[in-house]
């Protein structure tokens, strides 16, 4: 591939602008500076570097992002600044979005991507993907709350009731909540349902894959094909046309 069209492809503006990066010597590949917007590499396991910052071509961006409190999954938030804001600008070029989004006061796992058929397969109602959330509640938690929550909750929007696919009381006022929807504040119109209320809320793991706890709030990093594999999203895929 033409080394500005690469450039294009991973998120350093449209062709023109590649090109000027490249006549401008900010474009280095395998240590060498490339003046030659039309020399062409091989993209798989390419690694350049623009301004001495290092990348890896990758045809698909795959992140985790470890989400603060007090930031809004949308690219126009209208009270905190937006998750984006975390992201590089090439990422943000290339047209990342998040995958399903946690609330403004939510914290933890988000997955963030360019590649829509990705997006599709998490979200897909029929993968009933597990997510891991660590609840804080106002209340003490009491048994019926569990055995309300296993057995099934009634949301307003739903006539059928909502059960969660795991649910361990780590203290009196910490559960594990697992569910395998993806639906508009559900863990806390869950938990409300069931006569508590959620003081705080942080996504553990989505599917196999679990938040590093080196990454620290505000932090993002790559996801390569075994931490993919974790999702498991082949696997959970049924035989019927999406
Ligand atoms: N459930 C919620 O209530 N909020 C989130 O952010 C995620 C799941």
């Amino acid at each position: 591939m033409e080394l500005e069209r690469l450039l294009r492809s991973q998120g350093f503006g449209s062709r023109a602008e590649s090109r000027a990066l490249v006549w401008a010597g900010r474009v280095s590949v395998a240590g060498e500076i490339c003046d030659d917007p039309l020399a062409r590499f091989e993209p798989e396991g390419l690694v350049f570097s623009v301004d001495d910052v290092s990348w890896d071509y990758r045809k698909f961006a795959y992140l985790a992002l470890n989400k603060p409190a007090d930031y809004e999954c949308s690219r126009r938030p209208l009270h905190h600044p937006s998750v984006y804001s975390l992201l590089p600008e090439p990422l943000l070029k290339r047209g990342v979005q998040a995958v399903g989004r946690l609330d403004q006061d939510a914290t933890g796992l988000l997955l963030v991507t360019d590649d829509g058929s990705f997006i599709h397969k998490c979200t897909s109602p029929r993968k009933q993907i597990p997510k891991l959330y660590e609840v804080i509640t106002r209340h003490v938690v009491d048994d019926e709350q569990i055995s309300a929550l296993l057995s099934g909750v009634q949301l307003h929007d739903d006539p059928q009731a909502v059960a969660a696919a795991a649910c361990v009381r780590l203290n009196e006022r910490c559960l594990q909540l697992t569910v395998t929807q993806g639906r508009y504040h559900l863990v806390k119109r869950m938990v409300a349902a069931a006569g508590n209320r959620v003081e705080a809320l942080h996504r553990a793991s989505i599917g196999g894959l679990t938040l590093p706890e080196s990454l620290a709030a505000g932090q993002w990093m790559w996801l390569d094909a075994p931490e993919l594999a974790l999702l498991a999203l082949n696997q959970r895929m049924d035989s019927s046309a999406e």
